[in-house]
């Protein structure tokens, strides 16, 4: 039986479905949301082979056309040139003006997919089917798509708004935990920022059970709604509002960088960069150590890293930071937390400050 689960307005006005089972009805709900005919579904070979037949089926059924178009899996597919290749291939099959790009898959795919839908014939529609729960909780939402060049992450990008989000926590299953728990980042980044009884909850939960899908819809849907929030109040990411949702990445996004995409997953380079965010939040926002100790705390119960291996070069790290888009103008807006719950923009944070704060990770 399907469970639609929570159907929420997210803030640019597109629905977000939550549910078990929901890939068999996909071609249903995109037939409520979008007329094209012909489609492209953008996916990795990892998550087509788990789930592109079930996804083309539903959508033949419903008179859609799909071509599935797969890029190889990981970071390092989020390139210009694939984006080149995918478009290319998109002609080929005969795409135009009416057709409709889906993105089956992580982040990756869905930013990637994102971004071929927002310039292919000047933008046609975009479906998000993420298959991770970093995607489910922050990447699909939000309308932010990008491509990565070789002088930093996602410097080249679009918004374009998806026209529908379908999360089917089922497809969560066959995910490895490790990528299960870098999701957990932001969901942590999420309490940390915006939701002190949410943090409380995480506390509480033992971290060993199971997510049953009812208490993972619930997880998803919260989270959807402080992004939702956020993002409504700063779409462009113009006022500073949005730049909420940047808490522990200045730091996250260099340690990234600095291990070649390769060393950690985003979430892990986030955990590390969250401990950064909390150290310089104790130096220069009054965050109380005891509430510094228990996000360390949290983000370990999750299996997320709060030290740097030791070997691991820290002058890499503050190399990497130059190529960070908020230090523009020589200016620091780093995003700091006073409390667990709320968090602001600040202008007093020196590089000295987190110079100390990664030399102390
Ligand atoms: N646009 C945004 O607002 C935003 C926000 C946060 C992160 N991001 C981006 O998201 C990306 C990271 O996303 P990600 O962590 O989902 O990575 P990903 O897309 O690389 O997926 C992780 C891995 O899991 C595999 N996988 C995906 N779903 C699976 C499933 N259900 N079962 C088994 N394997 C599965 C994939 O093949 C891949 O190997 C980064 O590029 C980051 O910049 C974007
Ligand atoms: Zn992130």
């Amino acid at each position: 039986m399907i469970d639609t689960g929570v159907e929420i307005r997210a803030g640019c006005s597109y629905q977000v479905l939550i549910g078990s089972g929901l890939l068999d009805e996909v071609g249903n709900y995109t037939g409520k949301h979008v007329r094209s005919e012909t489609c492209a579904i953008i996916s990795d070979p990892n998550v087509a082979r788990l789930f592109a037949d079930r996804v083309e089926e539903s959508l033949t059924l419903a008179g859609f056309k799909p071509t599935l178009i797969t890029i190889p899996a990981g970071e390092r597919s989020k390139t210009l040139n694939q984006v080149g290749t995918t478009c290319q291939k998109m002609v080929a099959a005969g795409l135009d003006r009416q057709s409709l790009v889906i993105g089956l898959g992580g982040g990756v795919i869905g930013d990637l997919s994102g971004f071929v839908a927002s310039i292919y014939h000047r933008g046609i529609p975009h479906i998000q089917i993420p298959t991770t729960l970093l995607a489910m909780v922050d990447s699909s939402i939000g309308g932010k798509t990008a491509v990565d060049t070789s002088a930093g992450k996602n410097l080249i990008g679009a918004f374009h708004q998806p026209s529908l989000v379908i999360d089917d926590v089922d497809v969560l299953k066959t995910l490895p935990r490790r990528q299960f728990n870098q999701g957990f980042a932001e969901i942590i980044k999420h309490a940390i920022i915006a939701d002190a009884k949410m943090f409380k909850q995480l506390q509480s939960r033992e971290t060993r059970s199971p997510w049953q899908p009812l208490a993972l819809q619930r997880l998803v849907c919260r989270n959807i709604k402080i992004k939702t929030k956020i993002v409504a109040q700063d779409e462009y990411d113009r006022t500073g509002k949005r730049a909420l949702l940047n808490f522990g990445h200045t730091v996250g996004h260099a340690i990234e960088r600095a291990g070649n995409y390769r060393k950690f997953l985003h979430g892990e380079a986030i955990s590390l960069g969250i401990v950064a965010a909390c150290a310089i939040s104790v130096k220069r926002a009054g965050l109380p150590p005891r509430q510094r100790d228990a996000v360390v705390e949290l983000l370990r119960r999750f299996g997320l890293p709060t030290r740097l291996p030791k070997d691991f070069s820290r002058n890499k790290i503050l190399n990497a930071l130059k190529f960070d888009k908020k230090f523009e103008g020589g200016k620091i807006r780093f995003v700091v937390t006073p409390k667990i719950g709320g968090a602001h923009v600040s202008r007093r944070v020196t590089m000295e400050d987190i110079r100390e704060a990664i030399g102390e990770l």
